[in-house]
């Protein structure tokens, strides 16, 4: 039996089986008290292995992080903060630690050591907290699409074009070192590994209706920030028939979902973080999940408020200007001190598929700044009409037979639509007050740190 079930059971259990790893041992000359933890709940189940017995002699000197498998009974506790307790017929010890050796120790351990150690980490409380709680938010996201009538497709992950147009992609190539005729590499032309799977998901929005993509994609920025990982799982939903505003009112919507499930199911997670992380994390996301309108400013509005504060910024800000973090900074964390949706950005810094406003200076797009975080999501209308999409490939210096078949998709039944795309890691930022997205993803991918380095010896 799961640990999560054990300790939600209705009734004593006469005979119970569970399986975990040591989190705390405590000896008395009688008996053995162990914390058990199988990663199923933050929770730990005490055990109680009497002196004298097998089960005893099984356990030996077993500590922190050996792994054991338990059968008892399930009894009630008369000890503090605990319901349930189980009382220890047989032990098996399945794996022992070397104490010595083991770096996940009873005390608290840095960040930045435990990025060193990405394959022990998820035992420790906050990182297991944080993999149940990235699970619990992939499933709300699904299952807020499912309720939107949103299909979840995929799309691929390599591509022969920039979706982003900013060229910070990674080249994928069987040809061995040296050679350069690119007409021998396996798809005959230069390959990568996506940056968004969006035109894609258009042209299947352009079948389906709404769709949405989960995946993971990829960018290879030089940027060594708390907010930028090289491999990041994005969420992309793509809606035809819609304009930029029902765009918002689905990111809206999706952003207060989420919180909202998150509360009814991953308390215990969120508390964790609540009470080592961030003290003010349940009250944010509460009135994340009570709802209601985001703040909404223009471009221009930003421009404006950004010129008129007394801040002295690096950046000097004019229309035109693409907004760098100190700016989103004041925007979010002091003028707004919320989340806040901008639109309408200068078409000059945004991509080629974006909706020309009629003002001839903006595009239809859209991004979300949260506090602490930044850009959390980033999306727009797309252009639809043909003649407007021509131009703007050109005006980007796109060659237009590279995207003949996103041309295809104005000439034959174009509607209009529109799209965007959530950073999943940036999200899970929100949900835990975590502040270093390495820490927000299993596997960090940064700037030269691709592999990482196990911490025995003995290799065989
Ligand atoms: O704003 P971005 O670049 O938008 C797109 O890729 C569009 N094609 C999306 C669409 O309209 N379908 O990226 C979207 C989001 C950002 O708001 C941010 O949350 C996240 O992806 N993101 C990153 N997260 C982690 N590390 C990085 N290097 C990221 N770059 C973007
Ligand atoms: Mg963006």
């Amino acid at each position: 039996m799961l640990i999560v079930e054990a300790l939600k059971s209705s009734s004593p259990i006469d005979q119970i089986q569970i399986e975990g790893w040591i989190k705390s041992r405590r000896d008395s000359k009688t008996f053995s008290f162990l914390a058990l933890n199988d990663g199923s709940c933050l929770d730990n189940i005490q055990c109680i292995v009497d002196g004298g017995t097998e089960a005893m002699a099984n356990l030996g000197q077993a500590g922190l992080g050996s792994s054991v498998s338990i059968t008892g009974k399930l009894v009630a506790s008369p000890g503090q903060g605990q319901k349930w307790e189980v009382q220890v017929a047989n032990l098996t010890l399945l794996g022992a630690t070397d104490q010595e050796k083991y770096p996940l120790q009873k005390k608290r351990h840095t960040d930045e050591f435990l990025r060193s150690i990405p394959h022990l980490r998820p035992r420790t409380n906050k990182y297991g907290a944080m993999l149940r709680v990235r699970s619990q938010a992939a499933f709300a996201i699904h299952k807020f699409f499912h309720d939107e009538h949103f299909f979840y497709i995929q799309t691929p992950i390599l591509t022969g074009s920039d979706c982003e147009g900013a060229g910070e992609m990674f080249r994928v190539t069987t040809l061995k070192p040296g050679v350069t005729d690119i007409s021998q590499d396996f798809f005959g032309q230069e390959c990568h590994l996506t940056v968004s799977g969006q035109l894609e998901a258009e042209a299947l929005a352009l079948a389906l209706g709404r769709v949405y993509t989960f995946g993971p994609t990829f960018r290879a920025e030089n940027s060594n920030t708390p907010r930028h990982v090289a491999e990041f799982w994005m969420i992309e939903p793509e809606m035809a028939f819609a304009d930029l505003e029902i765009l918002i009112g689905v990111a809206e919507k999706l952003l207060q979902n989420i919180p909202s499930y998150l509360l009814d199911n991953s308390i215990d997670d969120l508390q964790l973080f609540n009470k080592f992380v961030d003290k003010t994390l349940l009250t944010r996301l509460e009135n994340l999940a009570k709802g209601g309108p985001l703040k909404h400013l223009s471009y221009t509005e930003c421009i404006q408020i950004l010129e008129k504060s007394s801040k002295s910024f690096v950046y000097p800000v004019s229309f035109g200007v693409d907004l760098q973090t100190e700016h989103e900074r004041y925007l979010t964390e002091e003028y707004c001190q919320a989340p806040v949706v901008i639109y309408d950005y200068p078409k000059s810094i945004k991509p080629f598929y974006m909706r020309d406003n009629t003002d001839g200076q903006t595009v239809a797009a859209v991004d979300i700044l949260v506090p602490g975080i930044g850009e959390i999501i980033g999306g727009s209308q797309r252009e639809e009409r043909l003649d407007v999409l021509l131009a703007k490939l050109k005006a980007a210096g796109l060659d237009p037979s590279d995207y003949s078949w996103y041309i295809d998709l104005r000439e034959f039944g174009s509607v209009p639509h529109a799209g965007f795309g959530l950073g999943f890691e940036r999200l899970i930022m929100l949900l835990t007050g975590i502040s270093n997205i390495r820490d927000a993803i299993p596997f960090p991918k940064t700037p030269t740190t691709l592999t990482f380095q196990g911490l025995t010896s003995n290799l065989g």
